[in-house]
């Protein structure tokens, strides 16, 4: 699928693989969700724009790079808040904006009760965060504000895909870099992955 990559490095299978298994309790489920998105940051950054500076050794000056625009993380709450820790250790110079948003059971449509962002979006480069991607109504939602916001860099880090989620992103931003581990088979009527991980906050917080 254009601009979707699928990250299939053998450690992220092997962490996806734990994080499924319906044996792993919230400890080590957090312990690998945070692993997992510090793995998948090195392919979701890898696009990232670089300038050249100089830099002075202690034998001489050299030509190095540094990153060239500032990076910012919006985890969707809750189950967003899993991943961005390990995407910070990577990046610990972002800033980090939230962005809470909650599916509703009945019409599983997705409503913010929790909006806060950096300012100046319009400079950053924004990575979007949200373990699950099934309707993908929470995704087109937060991008949508990401963009009323200013946003115009914006990429999306989404640990299991559905292939309806990727769809609906894809209807309303088609050139959208999106990073996943798996894309899944399907949704079953309740708007859950198949076969998925389960819900994600729940098994994030133990709830
Ligand atoms: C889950 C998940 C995503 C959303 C995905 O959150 O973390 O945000 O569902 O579903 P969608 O693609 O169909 O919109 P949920 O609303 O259950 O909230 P939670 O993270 O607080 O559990
Ligand atoms: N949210 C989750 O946490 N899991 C799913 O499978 C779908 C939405």
């Amino acid at each position: 699928m254009k601009n979707v990559t699928v990250i299939a490095h053998p450690l992220v299978r092997h962490n996806l693989t734990r994080l499924r298994d319906e044996r792993t309790q919230p400890q080590e489920f957090r312990r690998l969700l945070g692993e997992i998105a510090a793995l998948m940051t090195y392919e979701a950054t890898r696009s990232l724009g670089v300038k050249k500076v100089a830099v002075r050794t202690p034998m001489e000056k050299t030509a190095g790079y540094q990153l060239e625009r500032e990076v910012v993380l919006v985890p969707v709450l809750r189950a967003g808040l899993g991943m961005h820790n390990g995407i910070l250790e990577l990046i610990p110079h972002a800033r980090v904006g939230f962005l809470g948003l909650k599916r509703e059971e009945a019409t599983l449509r997705a409503h913010f009760y929790h909006k806060s962002l950096p300012k100046k979006l319009d400079r950053c480069e924004v990575i979007l965060i949200d373990p699950m991607l099934a309707t993908g109504g929470s995704a087109v939602a937060a991008l949508d504000f990401l963009r009323e916001q200013g946003a115009k860099r914006i990429r999306l880090v989404s640990l299991v895909a559905a292939p309806e989620g990727i769809r609906h992103v894809r209807a309303h931003y088609p050139a959208l870099p999106i990073f996943t581990a798996a894309i899944d088979r399907q949704l079953n009527e309740r708007g859950y992955i198949l076969p998925g991980l389960g819900d994600a906050g729940d098994r994030l917080f133990g709830t």
